[in-house]
C-alpha cells in the first residue's frame, strides 16, 4: 500500500509486537528514536501528524498509571486515531488458563483474538497485585496476548519490562549525549516506601548496554536484578562494546557518573518464583533497612557534572530529595516524562498499520 504524505518510518515495523527493547536490534531502536524526534518537532510546531487515521489503540491497564496512559492516550489521537480505555474489572478479566473463574474471567486467547478484530494494536500494564506478585506473570500475561493476537501488542509495563519508559530515557540520554556510547550511566537502587516492580532497572540496563554505555547497576545485597536479564546485558556489551558492573556501594557508583537513575525496585527474594509465598511485609521490612540510599546534591556532587533520571512517579524525600529532582542543572524528570509522548507515537506509527 503506498504510503504516500507520510514519512518512510509509518509501517516501517508493520505488524509487530513491542513487548522489550532487546528484541530489537540497536539500528531499529535508533529508527524508533529518529522518528520520534520527527514527531516532537511536529507537535512542538503544531503541525499535523494524522498517520493513523481511524485505528483504534485499546488499553488494557491492570494497574495504576499517570504518564502511561495519557501519553498514549494523546498520542494515538494526535496521530489521528482513537484510544479505547479497558479496565479489567469491566470486561470479564482477561485471564490465564490456571487462573479462569466462570463468568468473571475470560480467557486471554479469546479476549486477544476478539480485540484483534475490532482494532489495529493492544496495548497492557500488569504488574504488582494484578500479577499475584509471582515475577514473571504478568510478563506471561502480555505474552501470552501476543500469541494469540493477529494486531500488534504493547507492553506498557509488566514485571519484567518497561520498553517504552527505556525509549523515552534514551531519548533523554541522546538529547544530552548524542553518542551515549563509553558515558558512564548508573542505574542505582534508592529507597522507597513502597513496593515497586523490576521493570525499570531491568528495562534501564539493557538499553544502556544495547547502545555501549559504561553501566554500572548498584543496590544493596539483597537486591539483585533476574540472571536472565543480567545475562542479556552481558551478551549487548559483547555485541555492542562498552562495560557492565554491578557494586554494592552507591557512592562509589556515582562517582564521575554521567547519567543516575537512582530508583526503587523491590528485593526478589521475598516473592515467587524466588521464594515458596509472597512475602510483602518481609520485602517491606528488608527493604527499610536502606533509608540512606537516597539520591541528594552531594550524592550528584560525585558525578561528572551528572544528570538525574527517573521514569517517575519518584517519592521525593525516600528516593530523591527536592534539591536534586527540582534542579535543571541535574535532572532530565520533566523531559523523561515529556519523550513518553513522542516515543510512543513512533512505534505507533510503525506498527500499527496494516498490509504495506
Ligand atoms: N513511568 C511510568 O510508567 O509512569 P506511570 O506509572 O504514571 O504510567
Amino acid at each position: 500500500m503506498a504510503n504516500r504524505g507520510k514519512p518512510a518510518y509509518v509501517g516501517k515495523m508493520a505488524g509487530r509486537h513491542f513487548l522489550n527493547t532487546n528484541d530489537f536490534s540497536q539500528r531499529e531502536i535508533s529508527d524508533i528514536l529518529r522518528a520520534a524526534r520527527d514527531l516532537r518537532e511536529k507537535f512542538r510546531r503544531g503541525r499535523p501528524t494524522n498517520y493513523l487515521p481511524g485505528k483504534t489503540l485499546f488499553m488494557l491497564f491492570y494497574n495504576r498509571s499517570l504518564r502511561t496512559r495519557n501519553s498514549f492516550e494523546a498520542g494515538i489521537y494526535q496521530l489521528g486515531g482513537h484510544a479505547h480505555f479497558l479496565s479489567p474489572s469491566d470486561v470479564y478479566t482477561p485471564t490465564l488458563p490456571e487462573d479462569m473463574i466462570p463468568y468473571q474471567t475470560e480467557s486471554i486467547a479469546d479476549v486477544s483474538r476478539v480485540l484483534s478484530r475490532y482494532g489495529d494494536a493492544v496495548a497492557i500494564r500488569i504488574y504488582g497485585d494484578a500479577a499475584k506478585w509471582h515475577i514473571g506473570r504478568g510478563h506471561k500475561v502480555i505474552r501470552e496476548f501476543a500469541r494469540w493476537s493477529s494486531i500488534p501488542v504493547l507492553n506498557m509495563e509488566d514485571d519484567i519490562y518497561h520498553p517504552f519508559q527505556a525509549l523515552a530515557d534514551m531519548m533523554a540520554i541522546t538529547d544530552v549525549a548524542p553518542k551515549p556510547q563509553g558515558k558512564k550511566f548508573v542505574v542505582s537502587y534508592a529507597y522507597s516506601g513502597g513496593l515497586k516492580p523490576l521493570a525499570v532497572p531491568q528495562s534501564c540496563i539493557l538499553i544502556g548496554t544495547q547502545f555501549g554505555m559504561d553501566v554500572v547497576l548498584a543496590h544493596p545485597p539483597g537486591f539483585e536484578l533476574e540472571d536472565h536479564v543480567i545475562e542479556a546485558c552481558r551478551r549487548n556489551v559483547e555485541q555492542y562494546g562498552g562495560s557492565f558492573t554491578i557494586t554494592n556501594n552507591m557512592r562509589e557508583a556515582f562517582e564521575g557518573a554521567d547519567f543516575v537513575y537512582p530508583k526503587a525496585w523491590s528485593p526478589k527474594k521475598f516473592f515467587p518464583p524466588y521464594n515458596s509465598a509472597v512475602d510483602k511485609e518481609g520485602a517491606a521490612r528488608y527493604q527499610d533497612g536502606f533509608k540512606d540510599w537516597i539520591c541528594t546534591p552531594e550524592l550528584m556532587d560525585l558525578t561528572n557534572r551528572g544528570r538525574y533520571m527517573h521514569c517517575g512517579p519518584a517519592d521525593r524525600g525516600q528516593e530523591v530529595v527536592d534539591e536534586v529532582i527540582d534542579n535543571d542543572r541535574y535532572s532530565l524528570y520533566f523531559q523523561q516524562a515529556e519523550n513518553r509522548l513522542h516515543v510512543q507515537k513512533a512505534v505507533m506509527s510503525m506498527v500499527m498499520v496494516r498490509g504495506r
